[in-house]
């Protein structure tokens, strides 16, 4: 049965907030410093207003770390798109549920390429829509900002949310992770962490000033947490 004692704790820095005149650098530090998935942004200026990057950068940096590749598109028919972010080193994507018209078809597609799959939701999309495909998913990303930016403020009633989902999950008897993505620093991070998440999303505060040392104090404060039986 899923708890919290055997649930893995994963820091996921977002690249978006990364120097990109020295990206290779800067994951190689988030590695070094103890991040076990790399978030990676993919925005397409209609799901959300801006534009990121996409699969050259994605191809590019799959060269230089080993880190997981956890893709979050943000991105209206993502169907038409999921392979190709596969073929360039996509390790578990994420889908917004807010963006598919069949989402069991295209979480089949992804099944049958061995990639691992999470499911979105928008801070104003209710947790109870995701229940139905609790069971078809590895992960679900409950954003805590509007897609679309770095740099915002947590959005406090996303909480309740979080907890929502973990007791559903506990209940259903699933393995399924909670991500959590917008607006975690030292001040959310323990909401989060209570409240029911397991893979943290940070992209500000572990890219702007030392990247090291933020990824390495995130990672400690995330480890602190963990319960004693789960080491
Ligand atoms: C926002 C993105 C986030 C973003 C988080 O749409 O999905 O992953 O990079 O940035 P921070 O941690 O700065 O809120
Ligand atoms: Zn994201």
């Amino acid at each position: 049965m899923e708890n919290k004692t055997h649930r893995k704790y994963v820091l996921s820095p977002s690249i978006l907030a990364a120097d990109f005149t020295r990206l290779g650098e800067e994951i190689k530090a988030v590695e070094d410093a103890g991040a076990t998935y790399l978030h990676v942004d993919v925005m397409d200026g209609i799901f959300v207003p801006s534009i990121s990057f996409g699969m050259p950068v994605i191809a590019s940096i799959r060269n230089c770390t080993k880190l997981i590749f956890d893709v979050h598109l943000m991105i209206t028919e993502p169907e038409r798109y999921v392979e190709d972010f596969i073929n360039c080193g996509a390790d578990i994507i994420t889908l917004h549920l807010e963006t598919l018209k069949e989402p069991e078809k295209v979480i089949a597609l992804l099944r049958s390429k061995h990639v691992k799959v999470g499911l979105s939701v928008n801070p104003k999309t209710n947790i109870e829509e995701v229940f139905p495909y609790l069971h078809l998913v590895d992960m679900v990303l409950i954003m805590t900002v509007q897609p679309g930016f770095g740099g915002q403020k947590y959005l406090d009633y996303c909480t309740e949310k979080i907890v929502t989902l973990y007791e559903q999950i506990k209940k259903s008897n699933l393995m399924v992770d909670i991500e959590v993505d917008g607006g975690i620093n030292e001040e959310t991070l323990p909401i989060v962490l209570e409240a029911g998440a397991n893979v943290i999303v940070a992209g500000s505060s572990v890219f702007r000033g030392d990247v090291h040392s933020n990824a390495k104090r995130f990672r400690q404060k995330i480890e602190e947490f963990i319960p004693v039986s789960n080491n």
